[in-house]
């Protein structure tokens, strides 16, 4: 393959199908590598998670956070929410409000089978917590764990019974039945109240409600591409990452068919996103956790601060045998890597290789050991503007020697290219390895 000298494709590609997942605790910067990939894409899905995520991209040093509409949403034609998500209609028609002003055509889609956050949920969530005491997991409050509760507790409200009054009222009763000593103040005229802002938000996006799973074949069959974007991160996955201390739906690749109802078996490709180094918000085992000023300089300089919560984020140098598990769970064929002008300002860097701990054995041994199963990189140094005009220019050959020291030894480790790296907060600064990549 050809080293790529000019980053950006100037066409869509027809018919790829990819998805893009984070290979570590989330906030690798999925964002940032789907809205750049999305330049090639007609359709970009969610099917999982709410308003947990979220992403910033940076357009002509102007700021966009979503937490519930895909990063893709900025450029494609048509975003997709899947069933697998748990949606709350107040920010959904926020977020709507605001791509308006960048994407005025965007067609959404929101599937009638997603589940719906309400205020009770935020509410339980705080509850809940509460009473975990020092098992507490550091949710981000967004509800989004007691609305997959009333999910699998088939009592949840989705979508499309926000169009019956009748209905919501029952199933915000149930929910009170069965949760009212965690949330005791809820008397009935709040529930009136709730039922009807739940209603009048139903009828506003009504016109967006829709089977997520025949837009999708359609789309197939008109060899549209489609990317699907994951939220959270594989390591927070309910079943695979490290529970407790996980969120409440599946985040790995292979969960998109369960949460949009499009077929696993047509997915062409799996982009696994890293940070360069790694980061984690909330409780819970994270093996090469660093603290003290390493950790604090890295958090300034990389703005590790949650985008939903502004929680500062624990930092850690790159875990390889968690990227390793991430692969195998996600089937990753591509790493695409984030951040590594972060990293390049650190005088000494370092990648762990060895330890014990991997979700399925999460009382095995952290390695925060930083002289043991440890290797050292030198520093590239700050990318200077010139540096990185030139990395634009040139592509992965115009990268600093000590760089691709450090991105070699990553794909020697996993055994997968590295085809995508990042290397600044505007979507700009990304460039593709090949050309005749088909991603
Ligand atoms: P919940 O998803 O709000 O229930 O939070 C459960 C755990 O997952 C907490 O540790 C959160 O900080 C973490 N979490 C959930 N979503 C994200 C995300 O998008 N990025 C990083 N951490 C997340």
């Amino acid at each position: 393959m050809k080293a790529l000298g000019i980053n950006f494709m100037q066409h869509r590609v027809i018919d790829i199908i990819t998805a893009v997942v984070g290979a570590q605790f989330g906030d690798e910067g999925k964002g940032k590598i789907v809205d750049f990939l999305s330049e090639n894409y007609d359709y970009v899905v969610r099917f999982n998670g709410g308003t947990n995520a979220g992403h910033t991209v940076v357009v002509n040093n102007e700021k966009f956070k979503f937490h519930l509409l895909p990063a893709g949403s900025l450029r494609v034609d048509h975003v997709i929410l899947g069933n697998g998500m748990v949606i709350d209609p107040r920010s959904l028609l926020e977020e709507i409000e605001a791509i308006r002003k960048i994407n005025r055509d965007l067609r959404i889609t929101v599937s009638k089978k997603a589940h719906v956050v309400t205020d009770l949920h935020r509410l339980l969530d705080k509850a809940e917590e509460e009473k975990r005491g020092s098992m507490r997991i550091g949710t981000t409050f967004q509800g989004i764990g007691p609305a997959y509760e009333d999910k699998y507790a088939r009592t949840g409200i989705r979508i499309e019974d926000l169009l019956n009054r009748q209905l919501i009222k029952e199933k915000l009763n149930i929910i009170i039945e069965l949760k009212h000593d965690l949330i005791p103040d809820i008397d009935s005229s709040k529930l009136n109240e709730l039922a009807s802002s739940l209603l009048n938000m139903g009828k506003e996006i009504k016109e967006y409600m829709g089977d997520t799973e025949s837009v999708l074949e359609d789309a197939y069959e008109q060899k549209r591409s489609i990317l699907f974007e994951g939220a959270n991160g594989t390591l927070l996955d309910i079943d695979y990452g490290m529970y407790p201390y996980v969120t409440s739906s599946n985040t790995m690749a292979g969960f998109l068919s369960c949460g949009s109802g499009f077929s696993f078996r047509k997915v062409e490709n799996v982009i696994g996103v890293i940070k360069a180094y790694m980061s984690k918000v909330g409780g819970g085992p994270f093996p090469t956790e660093i603290n003290g000023p390493e950790a604090d300089r890295i958090r300034e300089l990389g703005h590790e601060y949650g985008t939903t919560t502004g929680r500062p984020r624990r930092i850690g140098w790159l875990d390889i045998p968690l990227l390793k598990y991430s692969i195998l769970l996600n089937d990753i064929d591509h790493l695409a890597i984030t951040n590594v002008d972060t990293l390049g300002e650190m005088n000494e860097i370092k990648v762990c290789h060895d330890h014990e701990m991997i979700p399925n054995n999460a009382n095995g041994k952290n390695n925060n050991n930083p002289d043991s199963g440890y290797k050292s990189f030198e520093s590239w140094g700050k990318l200077e503007d010139v540096d990185k005009r030139e990395i634009l220019k040139e592509g992965f050959d115009a990268f600093p020697e000590e760089l691709k020291i450090y991105l070699r030894y990553i794909e020697n480790m996993t055994g997968r290219d590295i085809a995508i790296v990042s290397f600044g907060n505007n979507r700009e600064y990304t460039v593709r390895k090949y050309d005749d990549l088909k991603i």
